[in-house]
C-alpha cells in the first residue's frame, strides 16, 4: 500500500486547492511529479486576488489541473471523481475561521457537513486508497488538560465551526466502517506563514498596522493569564500531511485516524505579537510597534491550544520544530514585499 501511494502515476485531487494550506500541499506534491486535481469554490471570504496569487503558482505545473467548483454540489464532485478517478484525496476545502462562524452558520453547514458528505459518498462510489481531511484544533474547545491528545474527550465544542469539524471525524469513521474507506482527520493548531490567511489575527495585525489603524487583542488585557496559542509554520504542517498521505490506516478494524499537526509549543499570544512586531522591524529596516488595545475574549474562542505530537511522530518520525521567530520573519518578509510595504 505505502509503495503504491509513492508511485508517481497516481493522483491526488486536493480540495480547497486555492486556499492558502491547499496551495502549499499542491505545490510540493507537484514537486515531487505527482498528478494533482485541484477544486476550489473561490469563494471571497477573503480577497480572492491572493487565491488567484496561489494558484498562478500552481498553474505552470503541467500536472496540475484545476477545476473551479463546489464540494457543496453533488453533481459536481461525482463528475469529478467519474472523470479522474483519483486514488488519493484530500479534503481542504471547508468554510474556515471560529468568530465568522457565529454570524454566518449556513455556510458551515453547506461546505462543512453537506460538502464533506459529497466527498465521502464520493470516496464510496469510487473507491480511494487513502482519504486525508482538515479537522481542526478547535475541536478540543474549551478542555483544560495539556497537551491535548487525540484521546481526550471532544464532546463539548464551544462553536459551531468546531462542530462541524467534530462531525466530520464522526462521518468519516462512519464511512470508513461501513464502506472499509482508509481516512486520516488531521486536526491543525493554528496554521501561519507566507501566503496565509488574512482573516487570521498575525495578517490582520500586519493589515491594521500598514492602514495606520491600532490591533485589538482579545485577551482581555490579562498578561499574566494571556491566551495561549500552538502556532504551526506551513512548512511544517505540509510535511507532516506529506507523510501521513502515504501511510493509510491498516491492519484490523475501522480503518481511520485522527492526529494533531500541531507545534507542541504553546506561546503566549503577547509573545507571539512582540515577535511579529519584530520580524516586520527586520523586513522594513525600521522599528515597528503596534498600537494596542485590549477587548475581551470573544465568543467561542478558547483559552489555549497546545498539542499533543506523540502520535504523530510514532506513526512518520516527525514533528513540527519552525520556531515563531524564523516563521514569523518568513512571513513579514513576504507580506512586505508581495504588497510593496519597503
Ligand atoms: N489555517 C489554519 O490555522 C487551520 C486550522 C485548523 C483547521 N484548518 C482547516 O484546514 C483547511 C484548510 O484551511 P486554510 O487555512 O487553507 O483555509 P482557506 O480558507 O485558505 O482554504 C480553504 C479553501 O477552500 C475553498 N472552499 C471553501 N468552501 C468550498 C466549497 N464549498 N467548495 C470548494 N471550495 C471551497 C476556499 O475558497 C478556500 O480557497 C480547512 O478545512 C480549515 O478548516 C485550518
Amino acid at each position: 500500500m505505502i509503495e503504491n501511494l509513492l508511485n508517481k502515476n497516481i493522483k491526488y485531487l486536493i480540495t480547497g486547492a486555492a486556499g492558502f494550506i491547499g496551495s502549499y500541499l499542491s505545490k510540493r506534491l507537484l514537486e515531487k511529479g505527482f498528478q494533482v486535481i485541484g477544486i476550489d469554490n473561490m469563494n471571497d471570504y477573503y480577497d480572492v486576488r491572493l487565491k488567484e496569487s496561489r494558484l498562478n503558482a500552481l498553474i505552470r505545473f503541467e500536472k496540475f489541473t484545476f477545476i473551479k467548483g463546489d464540494i457543496s454540489n453533488k453533481e459536481q464532485v461525482k463528475q469529478l471523481f467519474e472523470e479522474y478517478k483519483p486514488q488519493v484525496v484530500v479534503n481542504l476545502a471547508a468554510q474556515a475561521g471560529v468568530r465568522y462562524s457565529i454570524e454566518n452558520p449556513d455556510v458551515y453547514i453547506q461546505s462543512n457537513i453537506l460538502g464533506f458528505h459529497n466527498i465521502l459518498e464520493a470516496c464510496r462510489h469510487y473507491p480511494v486508497d487513502h482519504l486525508v481531511y482538515a479537522s481542526s484544533s478547535s475541536v478540543y474547545g474549551a478542555n483544560k488538560k495539556v497537551p491535548f491528545e487525540e484521546t481526550d474527550f471532544v464532546d463539548t465544542p464551544v462553536s459551531l465551526y468546531a462542530a462541524t469539524k467534530k462531525s466530520n471525524e464522526l462521518m468519516a469513521h462512519t464511512y470508513s466502517h461501513l464502506y472499509k474507506i482508509p481516512a486520516t482527520g488531521l486536526r491543525f493548531f493554528t496554521v501561519y506563514g507566507p501566503m496565509g490567511r488574512p482573516d487570521m489575527a498575525y495578517f490582520g495585525f500586519a493589515n491594521k498596522y500598514f492602514n495606520g489603524e491600532s490591533i485589538k487583542i482579545f485577551n482581555n488585557g490579562d498578561f499574566e493569564n494571556d491566551l495561549y496559542r500552538d502556532f504551526t509554520y506551513i512548512d511544517d504542517i505540509v510535511e507532516g500531511i506529506v507523510r501521513l498521505l502515504s501511510n493509510p490506516p491498516e491492519g484490523e478494524g475501522v480503518k481511520h485516524k485522527v492526529f494533531n499537526i500541531g507545534n507542541n509549543n504553546p506561546e503566549k499570544l503577547m509573545v507571539f505579537i512582540n515577535t511579529l512586531e519584530k520580524a516586520l522591524s527586520n523586513a522594513l529596516g525600521r522599528e515597528v510597534t503596534f498600537d494596542k488595545e485590549y477587548e475581551p475574549m470573544k465568543a467561542g474562542d478558547v483559552a489555549a491550544t497546545y498539542a499533543s505530537t506523540k502520535l504523530l511522530q510514532e506513526a512518520v518520525g516527525f514533528k513540527p520544530e519552525t520556531s515563531i521567530e524564523k516563521g514569523l520573519q518568513k512571513f513579514a518578509d513576504w507580506y512586505v514585499d508581495y504588497y510593496n510595504k519597503k
